[in-house]
């Protein structure tokens, strides 16, 4: 429609151009006709008068004189008529002769010009007149001169006249011009596509469209490459990621923007420098993607080391001491204390991740943390466009610190494939509106080409919380929101782990692990081990698990002094007074059940709070007879994939909060409400009891589901939308431009989203 109206609008600019144009010479021819046409009547008037009026002048008659004078006004278009001698001794005129136009100034006009005859049209107070002076008896003794005074008022009457008649077949003209443009440029542009649509469907094509029809082709041939990769039957593999970047993506730059590192550099005690492995669903999810696409991770360098193990730009190739091809760089930013207060601790974690979690924890929204935010998201976010080779790399952006930085970016490197992915969950509209700054959030992350949650659910909420705040198109049919012209695809990519797991992999074996934990526990062999694993946060139900092992050993007297449940928390955000808290809150828990059912030898309750690597988390995975995830909201959570991915054995059950992301997917875990103690602690005495085939056919189950759906493929069809899309946008634009050529009013339905995404 938009395309119509330009079109319409300067059909009628050039149409009032060319009128306005047509109008002047018009005017200007118009004039002239009249002016030759008053000559002529001059000369006639005067011949015809010559003889008399020398006669008369002879005869020194001024009577008579005046008398012929007034016969010669008696011509329509002669309004008055006057004779000077040139010594100014004679004057004569009619009564009708403007003051101006009397002898003496006739006179004076004629000293000024030095020669006749003179013509002029002249705009008096009365209207314009045309004026001619004639010379008259130049060989007498006393030359004179005549003058003629013509109205002009006719010609004005005239010219206005021509002009309307000008301006209403102008109109005329216009509408007319403008309706049958409109009925050939649609009728041209029906003709067009259907040749286009019937030379792609046939092995031949006219010459005139063979290159267009073969580019056509290549285009949606390589779309529907993608597509068929994407349902491609098999595992994903980095071998097989590596392999979508190569083929569709042309091995294009890829830059993953994140927070956390995913190796930090840390000075101990002894002042040795020891790298540590973040707990981090999002490092252990993204990792072993860079691994397998390389390019340039960009994040906060956080550790006491880290600046010494970087280069003068911040910039490390990592992982510390593996294979070349599994290396990528790791550029580091540094933060001052008040950025990292405000940006990370105060706006990400008080405010945007109280929001997006229902753990009743309120969200803080402070004015300043905000303007670091957004301070900080422009630092990351020019370090991502100086670390970028193309003008059009790919760039993956991560998790809730980072909202606004696909905007940011977008206005350096409005070619680049932006994929946004949100870690936490989105909160409704209703909830998310809370936030002071939610319209700036939105349209921050609305600069990617794609934004990714890990459930349907969270995109409806983010569509619909785009719907109510921003202006804004949504196409439902393909899960999209258009605003000023950028579309963003809004899809749900459920995030997994690296399969098969190298940690799991590198782990002794099961009966070695359940040997040396009972043993570094001082536990018998035969003890029974509950296990969970976190970072220390209120959204993971740490409280309510332990308050379910309680409630197992109220009810299941037989299991005091053997079973123990287990709990490894890594300190987190602990500047943040709610963790505090919580540090301590836990500490006190595990403190009163201990006593309650601990005796000198047993403390049912083991909490350890530290940071603990993989190798050992792994180990603790496997030494377990069940791991219990009670998030009370969660993403996703990869603990409990992690978990699946250890038990090789194909032993031991997961339980599973039906809060967290992984629920939708892992039905084999025994599902339980975090809140209802009862329920819990009953999962748990189940898990316990449960037979070795049962745990075999859960367990064998849940794994080939997370082997399938691994991390390969996470990031694999995020690429293939990221292709599919771009190709799509290649083809958009070729289309247009060729339709632009052909003047067609608008793209026909099939080519603006004839090809599925
Ligand atoms: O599951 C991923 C995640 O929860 C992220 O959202 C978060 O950034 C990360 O794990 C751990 O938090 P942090 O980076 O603050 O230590």
């Amino acid at each position: 429609m938009r395309r119509t109206w330009k079109f319409l609008v300067g059909l009628l600019v050039g149409l009032a151009a060319l009128t306005g144009t047509a109008d002047q010479l018009m005017q200007r021819t118009l004039r002239r006709w009249f002016e030759r046409d008053l000559q002529l009547r001059s000369d006639l008037v005067l011949h015809g008068m010559e003889r008399a009026l020398s006669t008369a002048l002879q005869l020194r008659d001024s009577q008579r004189v005046a008398d012929l004078l007034i016969d010669i006004t008696r011509d329509d278009r002669i309004m008055a008529a006057a004779l000077c001698s040139r010594d100014g001794q004679i004057a004569v005129a009619t009564p009708e002769l403007p003051a101006e136009l009397h002898c003496p100034a006739v006179l004076e006009r004629i000293r000024q010009a030095a020669a006749l005859p003179l013509r002029d049209a002249i705009s008096l107070h009365t209207g314009r007149v045309h004026l001619t002076l004639l010379p008259f008896a130049e060989a007498t003794q006393q030359p004179t001169v005549i003058a003629l005074v013509h109205d002009l008022s006719f010609v004005d009457r005239r010219e206005s006249a021509g002009r309307a008649f000008l301006l209403v077949a102008f109109f005329v003209l216009g509408a007319a011009a403008s309706i049958l443009a409109l009925l050939l440029s649609r009728g041209l542009w029906r003709s067009w596509t259907d040749t286009l649509r019937r030379q792609l469907r046939s092995d031949v094509s006219e010459e005139e469209f063979q290159p267009l029809v073969s580019e056509v082709r290549a285009l949606v041939g390589e779309l529907s490459r993608v597509r068929d990769h994407d349902r491609q039957e098999g595992r994903w593999s980095p071998a097989r990621l590596r392999d979508v970047l190569r083929s569709y993506v042309q091995g294009e730059q890829v830059l993953l923007l994140a927070n956390r590192e995913p190796y930090i550099h840390t000075r101990d005690a002894s002042g040795q420098i020891t790298v540590l492995h973040p707990a981090s669903g999002l490092v252990t999810a993204v990792e072993p993607v860079m691994r397998a696409c390389s390019g340039v991770w960009i994040a906060h360098g956080s550790g006491s080391a880290d600046r010494e193990t970087a280069d003068a730009d911040g910039r490390l190739r990592v992982p510390p001491g593996s294979k070349e091809e599994d290396r990528y760089w790791l550029r580091r930013v540094w933060l001052t204390e008040d950025e990292e207060r405000g940006y990370y601790y105060g706006f990400a974690n008080e405010g945007l991740w109280a929001l997006c979690h229902l753990a009743h924890a309120r969200p803080e929204f402070r004015g300043h943390d905000f303007e670091q935010y957004r301070h900080v998201n422009q630092r990351f976010a020019d370090a991502v466009c100086a670390e970028a080779q193309t003008e059009d790399p790919i760039v993956l952006v991560q998790d809730y610190h980072f909202a606004l930085a696909p905007a940011l970016i977008r206005q350096r490197l409005p070619k680049a494939m932006i994929i946004t992915f949100w870690h936490i969950p989105w909160p409704s509209a209703e909830r998310f509106g809370i936030c002071p700054w939610h319209r700036e959030l939105l349209a921050g992350l609305l600069g990617s080409s794609i934004v990714g949650f890990h459930t349907q659910a969270h995109c409806n909420n983010f569509l619909e919380a785009v719907d109510r705040f921003l202006e804004s198109r949504i196409d439902h049919s393909h899960n999209a929101v258009v605003r000023r012209g950028h579309t963003t695809l809004v899809r749900p990519y459920p995030i997994s782990i690296a399969w098969p797991n190298p940690w799991a992999e590198q782990a002794p074996s099961v009966s070695a692990c359940r040997e040396s934990v009972r043993k570094e526990l001082g536990l018998s062999s035969d003890a029974l081990i509950g296990l969970g694993i976190d970072r220390i946060d209120y959204t993971k139900g740490i409280e309510e698990r332990l308050l379910a092992a309680e409630a197992l050993l109220e009810q299941h007297p037989e299991l005091r002094g053997r079973f123990v449940f287990v709990q490894l928390g890594a300190p987190s955000r602990t500047v943040i007074p709610r963790y505090r808290a919580l540090n301590e809150s836990l500490e006190a828990l595990a403190a009163r059940i201990n006593e309650r059912f601990g005796t000198d030898r047993y403390k049912p309750i083991v909490f350890s709070r530290a940071h603990h690597e993989p190798p050992t988390v792994f180990r603790y995975y496997r030494a377990a007879e069940f791991c219990y995830v009670s998030s009370l909201h969660d993403g996703m959570n990869l603990v409990a994939k992690e978990f699946i991915a250890a038990r090789d054995d194909e032993q031991s059950v997961l339980l599973l909060s039906q809060f967290a992301g992984a629920a939708h997917e892992l039905t084999e875990a025994l599902i339980v409400n975090p809140y209802d103690i009862g329920q819990a602690s009953a999962a748990m005495h189940a898990a316990l009891t449960m037979t070795a085939a049962a745990q075999r056919d859960r367990m064998r189950a849940l794994r080939s589901l997370v082997a399938e759906f691994n991390v390969y493929r996470w990031a694999g069809r995020m690429l293939l939308d990221a292709a599919r899309l771009r190709e799509r946008e290649r083809l958009k634009h070729r289309l247009r431009e060729t339709s632009t050529s052909a003047s067609a009013p608008d793209l026909p339905a099939w080519a603006r989203f004839g090809v599925p995404l």
